[in-house]
């Protein structure tokens, strides 16, 4: 009889620590031995010339999400998690995300019913926050963040998400009550709104004019707030899919001052620029997104804040739609910038995108790689040391990668249901070939291996990261030591 499931042998091991040649021993789904000569597994894995490490966690996507506009994503569970498994993904954190006048607790078994029967990776989920009614922040959040939906995001932009900051400020307080990390869009609403206005009225509705009315300012007005929001109640926040110099710049500030401020960034950010949403008619649609892409300046600071330690997070804001009617164009050719469906598909190439063109070209070491595409997605939220690494004990999540397998991307190779890649006919250097969730190997020789619904719900946990600093601004300690507690 073997004394392992699965043995992965002569592989070079990557953690977000270390580096080192040595075989895995997995049973019952969990990595049981590190080490060399091990027994026999019952599937013995050569690993020769590949590298091992943890299957990416991709902390922000959405799927089978319908947007405020109304307009469902392309991908289903199903899909997205195939196309997650194919890049080398094997943990999920989509959102379950509220709109206005629902029930919180109803719209998290609503996307039970739709992940449960069909993902085949593991999966969490964040919540989204429109509908701060006392209902909600009282009874149900509090009660799910016990259940293990730990994070949530909130938006300051976008007409029927948009939180005032007041608002923000209530969130803010139950998450730090309870210990839970919010996550912040942080664009200036007025500002996006003003500037789209003035656009359409002198009849400029190209898709290029999304950038414009996204102006870089309004993501770094925004940023600073929700920072200073955050100061104020001593309590950590993320902000989510930084794009602008500007933003990044204020969390590397506030990050200097000790505050306990998260940074996530993406791969329209470093890969993508506004001149692609310039394109000609209507192709530029594709490749809008909020905030969308800038400029070469802004793409060298997001690489300088992924190698500085400003951001933990490289995540992709997978939000697919389809370039059409129901999705990107509701109203076909029509189809002003102010309706165009936000967001990029990216859940597939997040991994080899910043595998190639980081750790192959230089700018990353590997173990950097994958605290940025794994360990640090755990650790924010509540999931680590079970996922997000190599260890004795932790769930056996590898992606096995042949570092230096040449690919051209089409989108005629990817498994989401988008139709189209923004990163057509670039050619990236490293791949992940075999793909193992749970000591199950899901993607193996470019096919799937596993099956609808194999994938598991992981309640999360409460985070370090989302703890105070313990640093109250004076005017709260001052009211504390009046007697009033104010969060
Ligand atoms: O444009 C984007 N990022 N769409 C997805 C929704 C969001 O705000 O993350
Ligand atoms: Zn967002
Ligand atoms: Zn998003």
């Amino acid at each position: 009889m073997s004394e392992y499931d699965v043995v992965i042998r002569n592989g070079t091991v990557a953690t977000a620590a270390d580096t080192m040649s040595c075989d895995i021993g997995v049973t019952d789904g969990v990595i049981a031995t590190l080490g060399t000569h091990l027994g026999e597994g019952t599937r013995e894995i050569d690993a020769s010339g590949k590298l091992i490490l943890p299957g990416g966690i991709d902390s922000h996507c959405h799927i089978e999400q319908r947007s405020s506009a109304g307009v469902i994503c392309a991908d289903d569970f199903y899909s997205a998690t195939v196309a997650a498994a194919f890049g080398g993904t094997t943990t999920v954190i989509p959102f379950a995300a509220q709109h206005r006048g629902q029930s919180l607790r109803r719209v998290v078994e609503e996307y039970h019913e739709a992940a449960d029967p069909k993902a085949v990776i593991d999966y969490a989920f964040h919540l989204i926050i429109s509908d701060p009614t006392e209902q909600v922040m009282g009874q149900e959040l509090p009660a799910l963040i016990r259940d293990g939906y730990t994070s949530f995001k909130v938006y300051m932009t976008y007409d029927l998400l948009q939180l005032d900051d007041r608002q923000m400020l209530d969130i803010l307080a139950v998450a730090r009550r309870e210990g839970a990390l919010v996550m912040v869009h942080a664009e200036n609403h007025d500002m996006i709104k003003w500037l789209a206005g003035r656009l359409l009225d002198h009849g400029l509705g190209a898709p290029r004019y999304h950038a414009v009315s996204h102006a870089r300012l309004a993501e770094g007005e925004a940023t600073n707030r929700a920072v200073v929001l955050s100061q104020l109640l001593d309590v950590p926040i993320l902000l989510v899919h930084v794009s602008a110099a500007e933003a990044v710049e204020v969390i590397r500030n506030a990050q200097t001052r000790g505050l306990k401020i998260y940074g996530e960034t993406c791969p329209q950010y470093l890969f993508l620029t506004a001149d692609d949403i310039a394109k000609p008619g209507l192709e530029g649609a594709k490749f809008c997104c909020s905030p969308p892409p800038r400029d070469d300046a802004a793409q060298r600071a997001v690489w300088t804040g992924l190698r500085n330690g400003t951001f933990q997070v490289f995540s992709s804001d997978h939000a697919p739609y389809r370039y059409d009617a129901s999705g990107k164009l509701p109203h076909g050719e029509k189809t002003t910038f102010k309706d165009i469906a936000n967001g990029v598909p990216g859940i597939e190439l997040r991994l080899p995108l910043l595998f190639s063109e980081g750790v192959q070209q230089g700018r990353l070491d590997l173990n950097a790689f994958v605290s940025l595409t794994s360990t640090n997605h755990a650790k924010l939220y509540g999931l680590y040391p079970k996922k997000g690494t190599i260890a004795v004990g932790s769930d056996a999540d590898v992606a096995i990668w042949d570092p230096q397998r040449e690919t051209t991307i089409t989108a005629g190779i990817l498994h989401d249901n988008v139709g189209y890649t923004p990163y057509e006919g670039r050619r990236l250097r490293g791949w992940p070939v075999t793909v193992i969730s749970r000591g199950r190997i899901v993607v193996e020789d470019g096919k799937l291996a596993a099956t609808r619904g194999s994938g598991a719900f992981l309640p999360c946990g409460l985070s370090q990261a989302a703890r105070p600093a313990g640093v109250p601004v004076p005017e709260l300690a001052f009211a504390a030591a009046s007697g009033a507690a104010l969060v």
